[in-house]
């Protein structure tokens, strides 16, 4: 089904042409939502360019382009405004017919991509013997969502974790654990991630003031790369001690990824210095090799070598990131290549793009994109510490505290009403608005801007948080439950009636889901799903606090159901894509 903007704008394009000939079928239509809802709900502002080109006074234009318009079942007769404005104004009896359209498919009227394409999402991606942090939590959270949006619109996603987990602080660390923990290295389990944090800082300061450990550490990652079989043994074990610590974020989060760390590329990095110097592209300086492509500086405004083999031979991280861009082009078939990080790394994506495309490695039909994201800081505005100890915060942490929380708040809110519930049943809420409200707290802000991390702000009843969308879907399904509602099987002959102002509002906010999903599947950013489901949220407040549904007449009744339960079902879908679950009650 097409979105309401899709459809008028085929409409418009058919009265272009029959107005200004076929060689206007291409025109910018300029058709926008209005500006101000007292004029409509639509405008075509095309006839003031138009008029320039075509020499006319707009008002003519405007006129000559609504004499051949064919909308009288969409839209009231247009309007012609100021200097030219075409303003538009849905009918009632379109709206009532599109939304028993939707309601009446499972996918909302969204209709799958005609062009699914293979997507490598490269996400979360934290570093082994490293804690994870809030770092890698946004774009755990900003990765899942994206991914479940395009998964939702028909592409074939992969979810890459590209997890640190090789190069020289390998070396270091067993070189490290060899004198003061062996067992570390043999057994498994023997350690848990904070003590392996803890080695690493004990390994890396030994690294830097000692110089015959830091022969060791390098002899150890040789041994490494050379495949010796204890040294082999002793990184497995490492990997999965971080990766067993892992898996318990991922799964609170309810997240999927297929872990493909930067060792897997290992193979392939001689390859990339290999073909770079085929192509003439090398360049030696300092002994390194390197690639310089134009626009890259320092601060000193000289030109910015990318290094793909340092001078002892070693290959880096942009190395990787060169093998993983062909890998995924080539191997995987990938036509999207995203990369989710922090925007501190974006210098580095754009090089390492600007490499492979200047070595021809990026097809036409190949897009490669980083998408970054700003920091999170405390409420303090400093860097997100744990209590007390002034630490990091550990991520385990810091989702516990969101639902340990909202179980005091949930807690309040039972005693105030004077409801009885089990203890599994408010641990079970506190858990997946502990969880969602972390989440959503993240996906609400554009990405790129920076946000401050606040319990109290996410975990509000009221304004853009999760507690509030979840409430509204909780309401939907209270008034379900009271009027014995099975929405499963509410009459699909029932006519839909849209009278009063906010059922009005509140219909044409339920059609636009499809805009917003092809917005984010565009430009990847998710707070757009999260501004239109704030706004329904608020519009069927409205709706439910004006219209009575369950005590309404029939057939108002009926479409009022209608209209709770499309809500419901979008909210539903809407919280879904950004990888946050649903209750019945809360
Ligand atoms: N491990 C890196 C970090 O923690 C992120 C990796 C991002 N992905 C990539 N292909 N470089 O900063």
């Amino acid at each position: 089904m097409n979105s309401i903007a899709q459809q008028l704008k085929t409409r418009f394009a058919k009265a272009f042409t029959s107005a200004f000939g076929e060689s206007y079928a291409d025109t910018d239509l300029m058709l926008a939502p209005a500006n101000n809802p007292n004029f409509g709900d639509f405008q075509c502002n095309a006839a003031m360019s138009l008029g320039k080109k075509l020499g006319k006074p707009p008002r003519a234009i405007a006129s000559a382009i609504v004499e051949n318009l064919d909308i009288a079942d969409i839209c009231e007769t247009p309007e012609i405004a100021g200097p030219g404005f075409i303003n538009l104004k849905l009918k009632p009896a379109y709206l009532e017919a599109q939304i028993r359209a939707i309601a009446a498919d499972t996918r909302l009227g969204i209709s799958p991509t005609q062009t699914p394409q293979r997507i490598a999402i490269d996400f979360s991606s934290p570093n082994i013997a490293k804690e994870m942090h809030v770092g890698h939590l946004r774009s755990t959270i900003i990765g899942d969502a994206i991914a479940r949006t395009l998964e939702f619109q028909g592409h074939d996603v992969i979810r890459i974790n590209h997890i640190g987990d090789w190069g020289t602080q390998f070396g270091m660390l067993i070189a490290y654990l060899r004198e003061v923990y062996p067992e570390a290295l043999t057994t498994a389990d023997a350690l848990d991630l904070g003590d392996l944090v803890a080695f690493y800082r004990q390994a890396k300061q030994r690294f830097d003031t000692d110089e015959t450990f830091k022969e060791t550490a390098r002899q150890e990652v040789v041994k490494l790369q050379a495949g010796a079989e204890d040294t082999r043994r002793a990184w497995k074990l490492l990997c999965a001690q971080s990766r067993r610590e892992f898996q318990v974020i991922y799964d609170l989060l309810d997240i999927k990824l297929t872990e493909r760390g930067e060792s897997f590329y290992n193979p392939l990095l001689p390859a990339v210095v290999e073909d770079l110097t085929e192509l003439g592209l090398l360049v030696e300086s300092d002994g390194a090799k390197c690639v310089f492509v134009d626009g890259f500086t320092n601060k000193e405004g000289e030109p910015l070598p990318l290094i793909v083999q340092k001078t002892d031979g070693g290959y880096n991280y942009a190395t990787t990131d060169l093998a993983a861009v062909r890998y995924r082009i080539k191997e995987d078939g990938a036509k999207r290549l995203i990369y989710v990080t922090d925007s501190g790394q974006a210098n580095h994506f754009a090089q390492v793009f600007a490499v492979a495309r200047k070595a021809g490695w990026i097809p036409e039909d190949v897009e490669i994109v980083h998408v970054p994201f700003g920091l999170v800081s405390g409420e303090d505005g400093k860097r997100l510490k744990t209590r007390g100890s002034g630490d990091i915060v550990r991520l385990q942490d810091l989702l516990d505290e969101a639902i340990v929380r909202f179980r005091s708040i949930l807690d309040g809110i039972l005693a105030k009403e004077e409801r009885e519930e089990t203890a599994e049943f408010k641990n079970r809420v506190a858990q997946v608005v502990g969880i969602s409200a972390v989440k959503y707290a993240d996906l609400s802000h554009n990405r790129i801007s920076n946000y401050m991390f606040s319990y109290d702000q996410m975990l509000a009843p009221l304004g853009n948080t999760a507690p509030y969308l979840l409430y509204a879907y909780v309401r939907v399904r209270g008034i379900g439950r009271k009027g014995g509602i099975d929405f499963n099987n509410l009459d699909a002959s029932a006519p839909v009636i849209l009278q009063s102002d906010a059922e009005l509002v509140l219909a044409k906010h339920l059609l636009q889901l499809s805009e917003v999903i092809n917005a984010v599947e565009g430009d990847l950013l998710p707070n757009r799903i999260c501004q239109y489901l704030f706004e329904l949220s608020q519009k069927y407040n409205q709706f439910f606090e004006q219209c009575p549904v369950l005590k309404a007449e029939e057939p108002l009744r009926s479409s009022r159901l209608v209209l709770c339960d499309l809500t419901a079902r979008t909210l539903k879908l809407g919280l879904g894509l950004l990888g946050i679950q649903v209750l019945e009650r809360m």
